[in-house]
């Protein structure tokens, strides 16, 4: 991770090679300035500007920003515009039979698509959506594997102006449930199963399930995609067939011209509540975060062959897979399998064959992928890569070292982009024809952003002190509010604490060193950060407590090598604390518990029984030791406030 023990001693830094610099975008610190001076000028003018060069408009804004009602902030709102006729029909005439996507299963068949076959299909789509009764504005939750046609589905809502919902398809059908009845989704999109690493997973029978439990009655019809043809349950007339609906349908479909602020979607995140939170974007202002972002920060070129690993699960596959490259009228490649499957050399692979110019993962899946086969990347052509990015979490030096030098072949700049499922596009990361780069930070805001790292008070702190991590002023991508939960909203992201709430409060502390570089430290709330993924503490907990056996449990993390971070959970049974085959066995049926209640995502790592947890007096659990503990450290910080020192003894034994 980004300690400070990085920050303090990384020494190393990475200008961009003539040539690069020379066809960059955004070529040399002066244009990186011009940029930002011309925001820092006429910010409204900055941001019209872009938006009148990069979206095509039904009907032209005239108003830029409202902040009337803030925090809730309205961008070019008397303009209208379709998403999808942004990333469709806008390139047919030139460029419709440009391949949009390279879509690799995990088997390894590929499939070309171009942007005729990829509007054609969306128009099928979207006009058998309709046919399902879907209006603009109705929500629908989309369940599916890394394939085409799970963009196609995004498309389609995007081109009626239904509000998405993509739930990862690692979460369970409590987690499916939970936000279906949340949204308000009147039909779910899935397929029979998914692939991933030689293996099957269920979709459809986790629907099933989660609408088994009731209260989802919103829920009109469950579209399903054949994907494996695997034997599903069928549920007349609920369940309708993908492929029997869009048949009759026809390759066109005009699209809904919706208002700028037209919620594109919501995305549910973890925050430091066990309630996931619905992440609201809206149309215009989330594109034009998407194409700027694709622009300068990936240096986008019309031959590039872009690879975003994310799964559309996430916002970085909704940014980075689902809007932006078509968008933009790029190429990229959709991989539906894993990066060690069939071995460790998958990606470096994938790159050679497809030629891929620009690619973007996470540091997690470098780091095992170093562990499993450091040397692979040696053994394939990838001489076609230009720019490498990073996201999710801090990079390691070590990591970003390997990156850089093994598969990079210390040619290709890495863009290390610090965002926000909130912030809905790049917020701090390097325009790379532009910026030296220096291992562990992602270096300086895009132009038009206004980070700085504040103190509680919302004060500047000085260079090489932490604080908390903010934007001062609105921009373009940032979310809109929650789903349902507009209190939340502004107390989240815009506490009255701060600069009297009208800074956007990101969740994680930074520092800045002389120099000006960013350094992101980790999350303030209680979200852990595992594989790139968020999830709360208290999520986790409040499944734990959801098992019958348990009567009380805190959830913490603790570094972990190739994760970032591991979840150790602390728990206390009702009446016993088992020992020795008990606890292996309790403990196996909790983790299982737990990824069966959120996702296995959320299985915890270790497990460690006490008759107690630590806590004050006042009965408040102390996580600082419980961290300490997790961590193996002994514990040499003030225990006089603990109510029950003896139970540090207990749950210092490692768990399994
Ligand atoms: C949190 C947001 C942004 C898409 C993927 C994650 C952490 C993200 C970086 C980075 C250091 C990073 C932050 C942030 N994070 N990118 N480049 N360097 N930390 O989206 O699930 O909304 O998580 O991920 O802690 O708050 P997300």
């Amino acid at each position: 991770m980004a300690t400070i023990e990085s920050i303090l001693h990384e020494k190393r830094v990475f200008p961009p090679s003539d040539e690069f610099v020379r066809h960059a975008n955004v070529s040399g610190l002066e244009a990186y300035r011009a940029l930002c001076d011309e925001a820092q000028q006429d910010y409204l003018a900055f941001w019209a500007r872009l938006a009148r060069q990069h979206i095509d408009w039904h009907k032209p804004f005239t108003h830029v920003l409202d902040e009337t009602n803030a925090p809730f902030y309205k961008w070019f709102d008397d303009g209208e515009l379709n998403v999808s006729w942004n990333c469709l029909d806008r390139h047919l005439a030139t460029n419709g039979n440009k391949t949009a996507i390279i879509f690799e299963s995990d088997e390894g068949a590929v499939t070309h698509c171009s942007y005729r076959e990829l509007h054609a299909q969306v128009c099928r789509f979207a006009n058998a959506l309709k046919s399902l009764g879907v209006k603009t504005g109705d929500r629908v939750l989309i369940y599916m594997p890394m394939r085409i046609e799970a963009v196609v589905a995004m498309q389609a809502c995007a081109r009626i102006g239904a509000i998405h919902s993509v739930v990862f398809g690692g979460f369970s059908a409590k987690s499916v449930r939970e936000r279906a009845i949340n949204a308000g989704a009147c039909v779910i999109v899935t397929a029979d199963q998914q692939t991933r690493g030689g293996k099957q997973h269920a979709l459809k029978t986790t629907v099933d399930e989660a609408l088994a439990m009731g209260g989802a009655d919103c829920v009109r019809h469950v579209v399903v995609y054949r994907h494996t043809g695997a034997t599903i349950a069928w549920n007349t007339p609920r369940d309708r067939w993908w492929h029997e609906l869009i048949d009759n349908q026809s390759a066109k479909c005009d699209p809904v011209w919706v208002n700028a602020e037209h919620p594109l979607f919501t995305l549910y995140t973890s925050g430091s509540t066990g309630k996931p939170k619905g992440v609201q974007h809206s149309s215009a202002g989330y594109l034009l975060g998407a194409m700027v972002s694709i622009q300068w920060i990936f240096d986008f070129k019309p031959h590039d062959i872009f690879w975003c690993t994310a799964d559309v699960g996430w916002i970085t596959g909704h940014t980075y897979v689902a809007y932006g490259p078509l968008a933009m009228g790029g190429t990229q490649v959709i991989f539906e399998g894993a990066p060690t499957y069939p071995d460790a050399g998958r990606f470096w692979k994938i790159i050679q064959n497809h030629k891929v110019s620009v690619f973007y993962t996470a540091p997690t899946a470098i780091r095992s992928l170093i562990k499993l086969g450091a040397d692979l990347p040696a053994q394939y052509d990838l001489s076609s890569l230009r720019l490498l990015g990073s996201v999710g979490e801090p990079i390691n030096p070590e990591a970003w070292m390997w990156y850089y030098t093994v598969v990079g072949q210390s040619r290709c700049p890495i863009v290390d982009t610090w965002w926000q499922t909130e912030t809905g596009s790049h917020m701090i990361a390097p325009t790379p024809g532009a910026i030296a780069l220096k291992p562990g930070s992602c270096t300086f805001p895009l132009p038009g952003i206004d980070a700085a790292v504040v103190d509680e008070a919302g004060h500047a702190v000085p260079p090489g002190q932490g604080g908390f991590l903010v934007i001062k002023r609105p921009f373009p991508s940032q979310l809109r509010t929650l789903w349902n939960d507009p209190e939340r909203f502004k107390q989240t992201y815009f506490p009255k604490d701060i600069a009297g709430g009208s800074y956007y409060l990101a969740g994680d502390s930074a520092q800045r060193s002389e120099d000006g570089y960013f350094w992101i430290m980790g999350r303030t709330d209680d979200v852990l950060n595992v594989s790139g993924h968020r999830l709360g503490t208290m999520e986790v907990e409040s499944a734990l407590v959801a098992n019958p056996l348990v009567a009380e449990a805190a959830v913490v993390g603790k570094p972990h090598e190739i994760k970032g971070e591991a979840i150790v959970a602390f728990v206390v049974l009702k009446g016993i604390r088992p020992q020795g085959e008990q606890a292996a066995e309790i403990t196996a049926t909790l983790r299982d518990w737990v990824a069966r209640e959120i996702g296995s995502i959320a299985r915890p790592d270790e497990i460690r029984f006490g008759d107690n947890l630590p806590k004050t007096r006042s009965g408040k659990i102390m996580r600082r030791l419980l961290r300490a503990l997790a961590k193996g450290e002994t514990i040499t910080q003030d225990t006089s406030t603990l109510e029950n020192p003896a139970i540090l003894e207990q749950l210092n034994q490692p768990g399994r």
